[in-house]
């Protein structure tokens, strides 16, 4: 059994396709992603999957369940994250995780050593009596996390967990999110990073304009799509002529290339080194040429000509 199955999952609004017919299934105890720019339709699916949406058509089982018929047994086992924070900026920290364990009838006692346990667990236990508008996008993100979790969910949904943050404090939700996984929670999250979705996801599925492209593990999908390595090129000028010399030159070192806007993406077989060395030869100016790791960006790349921040 899988914690998420969807069958032909479809959702539309006032008969404009959101989702359109998808399938894919969460397995328990891992972290599944949906990686994909805005508008993809990630929080329609996500909104689905935690009842908050009813579904236009299709199949959707989640923790065994059908969301049609038992919405609120499974409200009471999933953790909810959503993509924009709804915490209530008028109590204070700890009182917010107190007032939503109230939701779920936790009593009292329970909920305080609960709550006490998650602000301890996301570097929040000094701010337990501050009012929450006083607390920085990432601590509140962080809340946020806590406060899904407090009824012990076997499945939490994150959407766009990150979003907005720096670096810093996207770093400190990743590493809590790992160890979250450690004890065996299973985490659906959304996202636009593919740097996201490749530090946290075991299986993901890239989506885009209510579909599903492409499904798997995050290298498996780098690898058999693209490679290893990318050569970049930018040409001073970007005619045709320069750039069929380049395609003619490096061709046979290459599994691919892609032309986009200014750019020329070069997929060698084997490594990139060679395909460099064959570009220094030619009789030609490059404004950049870059040699570096393939990602999950250039898979969207490849299946879709655009970037996943398009
Ligand atoms: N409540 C709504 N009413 C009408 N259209 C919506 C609504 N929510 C989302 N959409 C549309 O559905 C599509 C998918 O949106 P969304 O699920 O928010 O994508 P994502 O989360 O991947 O950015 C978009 O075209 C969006 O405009
Ligand atoms: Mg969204």
């Amino acid at each position: 059994m899988d914690a998420v199955v969807a069958e032909k999952l479809t959702k539309e609004y006032n008969g404009k396709v959101a989702v359109r017919g998808i399938y894919f299934r969460v397995h328990y105890r891992e972290c599944f992603g949906f990686l994909g720019p805005n508008g993809a339709g990630k929080t329609t699916t996500v909104n689905m999957i935690y009842c908050l949406s009813p579904v236009t058509s299709g199949k959707l089982t989640v923790l065994g369940m059908d969301v049609r018929k038992h919405p609120r047994e499974i409200k009471s086992r999933l953790g909810v994250v959503p993509q924009e924070n709804n915490l209530d900026p008028d109590l204070k920290v700890l009182q917010n995780l107190l007032v939503y364990a109230n939701y779920f009838r936790i009593p009292p006692a329970t909920a305080r050593s609960r709550a006490l346990e998650l602000l301890e667990f996301f570097d929040l236990a000094d701010r337990a009596g501050e009012k929450v508008d006083r607390l920085s996008g990432g601590m509140k993100r962080r809340l946020t996390i806590a406060r899904a979790l407090i009824n012990n969910p076997e499945l939490v949904i994150l959407d766009e967990p990150t979003t907005g943050l720096d670096p810093q404090a996207r770093h400190l939700v990743w590493q809590r999110l790992r160890r979250l996984k450690e004890r065996g929670v299973t985490l659906l999250l959304t996202t636009h990073y593919l740097e996201e979705a490749s530090q946290l996801c075991d299986r993901l599925v890239i989506m885009d304009r209510g579909e599903i492209l492409e499904e798997g593990k995050p290298g498996e999908l780098v690898a058999r799509h693209i490679g290893q390595e990318v050569v970049e090129v930018g040409l001073e000028q970007m005619e045709e002529a320069a750039t069929a010399l380049v395609v003619e030159r490096t061709g046979h070192l290459l599994r691919e290339h892609l032309e986009v806007g200014d750019n020329l993406f070069l997929f060698p077989r084997e490594k990139g080194q060679a395909v460099l060395q064959a570009l220094q030869d030619l009789p030609l100016r490059f404004s950049h040429l870059l040699l570096r790791p393939a990602t999950l960006e250039d898979v969207f790349l490849k299946l879709t000509g655009r970037g996943l921040q398009a």
